[in-house]
């Protein structure tokens, strides 16, 4: 978690690293800080409990000249959210100021050694330690600003991405990470560091994404360098990275996450693009195509993901079984990586994640790739961790997803494994070639029938001022749908803070039954597929026990629509690509109902967009 952005070069930084800290406060906004060192060579540090904006605030009157300068978005783990605790940090004597984006699991015993040697610590945090680790290393070995950055992070257990500024070296910005992400952007004459490139990409295309240990010297009219913490140089590798900019903004819509709602027809055009290929009635997938023999021969699937990139898992496992005839487990990647899980050469795990750097999705994959099993991503951020950890995978490309509930990213994700079920399935001679060419005209489909659920915006709106009143709400599905009962239910309480529970709808007798009663909302997801005559004899049971029913349905299905009286109406379509629709009016609601609550929609409370810590 956390957003740091860095700047060295000819501009005024204050602009600079306040516009990056916009950009990055996806990663956590519990407090802000900048560092600056002015024009008359004065440290200048400003911080704010709470937003950027509040930052903004308090830096207002301020001296905010200079044209290098180191900035921080928190999101609190070691500490709470305070200013005291907001970052940069600065060091015993004052010379040197930290950012710090990851967690430094020795800290403690670290600390207790800089105590004794006459350090003191104002804050609770875990990175006051680095700065002054970094301090003592330098002044106690005589050593220059890099070298002491290289030999304190040898003694640090933990993640890091670094930024370190020294008043002394008004030239200078080093900077170095481990297991949390780092982008360099080499503009003319000017360095730019942040842990994306959304901060970077108005001012250059030309990027150095960081590996594990590795430091990198920013110093004015020198050439960018880059070293391992043994001290060795290692060869910079500049990728030229594109960002659609108009992607990064509200596009008129009041939130991101309506925006991102908004944006599903058109992005998952872009996902399917180049890959559907209606002229040859085939799905292509390159990494399909060229790890052809690996993947066929898979003996089973493991995929690995958090949140709704998992509930993303749980249709792909349909969708690779049905098509594949490839056994799947789904595994939340957090419950994975510590319970010794048994990984066979064969196994081809399968990693999702909208951010790419979803710290237990990494650690997954590191056992994975360990156990010599093979690895593929379905990733959103292009050029993240994950992707960059992968043996192959496919981009979703929906585009940058700033709204911290995911919305596009799970029809995103969806579409990519559809597509890779259908070319798997062709490639093992597993799925019916009549069924095959079915579901692809369907998959193309799919866009222009998210638009007519999407212009039934207004009476959503209207439909979630009925219930905001709710504390509890529950979601049932079956089948295709009930993945998507979950991810209802996650949006619904990620966003407006009333407790939602996921069910298989058949589950409910086994005892959620017993919550039922005129109080509670039950949403229903059910379409007109497999299971749907059960899921109205599911619904009849909660009728009978007053429970308000809002169903999710087929257009047209009147047995329903008598049952009912909340319902919201999708466009028929294949059961298998049923989520990809139903899924619509269920993000639409959970946003309206927020929104009538007064509450912060894209930013909501102890979210962040990237979960990289443990
Ligand atoms: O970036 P990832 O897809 O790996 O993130 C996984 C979860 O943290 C994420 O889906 C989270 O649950 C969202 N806030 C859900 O809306």
């Amino acid at each position: 978690m956390c957003g740091i952005v860095g700047y060295i070069g000819k501009r005024q930084a204050y602009p600079v690293l306040i516009g990056g800290l916009h950009r990055l406060e996806y990663r956590g906004y519990d407090s802000a800080g900048v560092a600056l060192l002015s024009d008359s060579d004065r440290l200048n540090v400003y911080k704010a409990k709470g937003k950027v904006s509040e930052l903004e605030a308090v830096a207002e009157e301020k001296d905010c000249s200079g044209t290098v300068g180191i900035a921080h978005t928190r999101w609190a783990t070691h500490g709470g959210p305070s200013t005291v605790n907001a970052h940069p940090h600065v060091s015993e004597s004052g010379n040197l100021t930290l950012v710090h984006n990851g967690i430094i699991e020795n800290y403690a015993v670290l600390r207790d050694q800089l105590k004794q040697r006459g350090y003191h610590f104002q804050s609770e945090t875990d990175t006051e330690v680095l700065v002054q680790l970094i301090e003592y290393v330098q002044t106690s070995l005589g050593l220059s600003l890099e070298d002491a950055v290289q030999a304190a992070l040898k003694r640090v257990i933990g993640a890091y991405a670094i930024v370190v500024l020294d008043r002394r070296f008004p030239d200078l910005l080093v900077a170095a990470r481990k297991s949390s992400p780092m982008v360099v952007g080499i503009g003319e004459a000017e360095y730019f560091i942040a842990s994306d490139a959304s901060p970077i990409a108005e001012y250059t295309k030309q990027m150095v994404y960081l590996k594990d240990e590795e430091v990198v010297v920013c110093e004015r009219g020198r050439e960018l360098r880059v070293y391992n913490l043994s001290g060795e140089n290692v060869p910079v590798e500049v990728k030229n990275v594109e960002l659609d900019l108009t992607m990064l903004d509200k596009g008129g819509f009041p939130h991101f996450m309506l925006k991102e709602i908004f944006d599903q027809p058109s992005v998952l055009q872009d996902c399917m693009r180049g890959r559907v290929l209606p002229e040859h009635g085939r799905v292509i997938l390159s990494a399909v195509t060229e790890h052809r023999e690996r993947l066929c021969q898979a003996r089973r699937i493991v995929i690995v993901s958090c949140g709704t990139s998992w509930h993303a898992g749980l249709i792909g496992k349909q969708l690779l079984e049905h098509f594949c005839k490839i056994p799947v487990e789904v595994e939340y990647a957090s419950e994975f990586r510590y319970r010794e899980p048994v990984i066979l050469p064969d196994d081809v795990v399968m990693a999702i994640s909208q951010s790419g750097e979803t710290a237990d999705t990494l650690a997954a994959i590191s056992l994975a790739r360990e156990a010599g099993a093979f690895v593929f991503g379905v990733v959103n951020a292009v050029g993240s961790s994950i992707a960059r950890n992968t043996d192959t995978g496919t981009y979703i490309h929906v585009g940058p997803e700033i709204g911290v509930a995911s919305t596009k990213a799970f029809t995103g994700q969806v579409c990519v494994l559809t597509m890779l079920a259908l070319a798997l399935g062709e490639a093992r001679g597993t799925v019916d070639a009549g069924e095959y060419k079915a579901v692809l005209n369907e998959l193309q489909q799919i866009p222009g029938k998210i638009e007519r659920i999407l212009a039934q915006n207004d009476r959503i709106e209207t439909l979630s001022k009925i219930f905001t009143y709710a504390h509890n709400f529950l979601y049932l599905g079956r089948g295709w749908n009930y993945p998507v009962a979950l991810e209802g239910a996650l949006k619904l309480k990620e966003i407006s803070y009333i407790h939602a529970e996921g069910y298989p709808a058949a589950e409910m007798k086994h005892g959620p039954i017993a919550l039922i009663d005129q109080e509670m909302p039950v949403v229903f997801i059910a379409t007109h597929h497999q299971l749907h005559e059960k899921i109205i004899s599911n619904m009849q049971e909660v009728r009978s026990r007053n429970g308000r029913i809002i169903a999710i349905i087929t257009e047209g299905d009147e047995v329903v629509k008598q049952m009912v009286s909340e319902y919201i109406e999708v466009p028929d379509t294949l059961a298998c690509l049923a989520p990809l629709l139903s899924v619509i009016p269920l993000q639409l609601l959970a946003y309206h109902i927020a929104v009538q609550k007064g509450l912060n929609v894209d930013q909501p409370r102890n979210l962040a967009k990237s979960v990289t810590v443990e």
